[in-house]
């Protein structure tokens, strides 16, 4: 762990906010503890980005709408451009960074190779990062909007073409590799 509360989210010296403005927070990213004096109107992506250099999740609209930002707090789908970095202490947050294993990817980051289901990748680390959090709320049993009422509730919900649309429509291409992306998970998912 660091040893010392690092200074975070200040522009410099003259414009670091009142100490009545910033809270220390402990938190994991990606398996590696962290405690930082935060500006409580960091949010999350610019903490990863600017402060600790995890440069996977991108910035696209910065208004929650776009997906790009997309990271896991705790296991769950997060947007970390509307999530508030100071209210993660004690949190794990998972970026795309975290995914692999020393040199192995994860079987998502293959599968979006294999299925060439991207082109300009903007979006590729906030889908990918969604995927992962579609696959563990499917085997949870959590329906969405496509799930049929004759799938039995609790039990793991198939993932078909029409279920991973849906549980990833928070996630925008503008490059328009939906239909690859769909094959890449749906290979994961199988
Ligand atoms: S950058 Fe966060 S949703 Fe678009
Ligand atoms: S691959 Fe370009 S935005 Fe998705």
């Amino acid at each position: 762990m660091d040893s010392s509360p690092h200074d975070h989210g200040d522009d410099g010296a003259d414009s670091a906010p009142p100490a009545a403005y910033r809270s220390e927070v402990t938190l994991s990213v990606n398996g590696k503890p962290h405690t930082l004096l935060i500006d409580h109107r960091r949010v999350l992506l610019d903490l990863l980005r600017e402060d600790l250099d995890l440069t996977g999740a991108k910035k696209g609209c910065d208004h929650g709408q776009c997906g790009a930002c997309t990271v896991l707090v705790d296991g769950r789908r997060v947007n970390s451009c509307l999530q508030l970095a100071v209210s993660l202490d004690g949190c794990d947050v998972l970026t795309v960074e975290g995914l692999t294993e020393g040199d192995q990817l994860h079987p998502l980051q293959r599968a979006f190779l294999d299925r060439d289901a991207f082109q300009c990748g903007y979006c590729t680390p906030g889908q990918i990062c969604s995927a992962v959090g579609v696959l563990a709320e499917a085997a949870a049993g959590h329906p969405s909007h496509a799930t049929g009422p004759a799938t039995p509730p609790g039990r793991p919900v198939p993932l078909d073409a029409a279920e991973i649309r849906e549980r990833l429509s928070g996630n925008l291409c503008r490059c328009g590799a939906y239909p690859h992306i769909v094959e890449a998970v749906q290979d994961v998912a199988l």
